[in-house]
């Protein structure tokens, strides 16, 4: 009976140390946590979304900015709560899809605080800590690499950025991680076809050394949530990417078992 009383003490005292730490942190609204996934929302509103709007082409861009430049290795790059707002121009079935692809990364890493700003709530001006905010830029998707900003962190996603596999791809870059094909053993499983990339977008297909990131003795997988598939920023219509058998790379919406290893092992949850 004891033992019990002094759980719950110290379970209010650390939470008296969250609340008191998240108001210093800031000044206005703060977010809340997730609403917890159900898949078949999720599906619904995905078939909806993939009716009316054509998925852009490219998986996505990936960001290079000095501060990630060491990407994942670098510790400062990583999060302790992932805080994200929402832009106004989302609808709430966007919202939804947002709210669940952040929801299951949450359940990957446990460790590191998952909350979005309600609807209409934003934070204030001069909020403290980094957050993600999601917008729409006209740009496709996009995202930094890794925790790289004070204060809003953009992240974009597009009408056809609109799936929880999209969306969580992205959000895999913010937490830290690089595509699969940039890793420095990728040509040991994949042949890049640079010839056939859209001029401009080589930067793409960049290589990293193992000086700057770490595959975390995960083995490398065509199939990771973070691999482009064949056709991605194809200029010509032909494949920038096969693997080493010549077989295709399809466009992944789910987590590999790899990714979930990653994730949890770059923020130790
Ligand atoms: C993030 O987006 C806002 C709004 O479009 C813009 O004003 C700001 O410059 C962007 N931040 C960065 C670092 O690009
Ligand atoms: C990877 O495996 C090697 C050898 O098994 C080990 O020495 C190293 O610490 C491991 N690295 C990580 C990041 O787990």
């Amino acid at each position: 009976m004891r033992a019990f009383f002094i759980a719950i003490t110290v379970l209010q005292f650390l939470e008296a140390i969250n609340t008191a730490s998240l108001s210093a942190k800031s000044k206005g609204s703060l977010p809340e946590t997730l609403e917890p996934e159900d898949r078949a929302v999720t599906r619904a509103i995905e078939a909806e979304i993939r009716a009316k709007t054509k998925r852009v082409a490219c998986s996505s861009d990936e960001i290079d900015s000095p501060a990630a430049r060491n990407g994942i290795i670098s510790t400062k790059a990583r999060w302790e709560d992932f805080y994200i707002y929402i832009g106004e121009e989302y609808s709430d079935k966007h919202r939804t899809l947002i709210n669940n692809a952040a929801y299951r990364l949450s359940q990957v890493i446990p460790c590191v605080d998952f909350r979005i700003w309600r609807k209409g709530e934003k934070p204030s001006e001069d909020y403290e800590g980094t957050y993600l905010h999601v917008m729409k830029t006209g740009e496709g998707c996009w995202s930094y690499t890794g925790k790289v900003f004070e204060g809003a962190q953009n992240i974009s996603l597009d009408n056809g950025c609109m799936s929880v596999g999209t969306i969580m791809h992205e959000m895999i870059h913010a937490l830290g991680f690089r595509h699969e094909q940039c890793r420095p053993d990728r040509d040991d499983y994949i042949t890049i076809y640079l010839q056939n990339v859209i001029p401009g977008k080589e930067h793409n297909f960049k290589k990293y050394s193992y000086q700057e990131v770490t595959t975390y003795n995960v083995t490398y997988d065509t199939k990771s949530l973070m691999h482009y598939d064949s056709y991605a920023f194809s200029g010509n219509e032909k494949p920038t990417m096969l693997t080493k058998t010549g077989g295709k790379i399809a466009d992944p919406e789910e987590l590999a078992p790899g990714d979930i290893t990653k994730l949890k092992r770059m923020y130790n949850c």
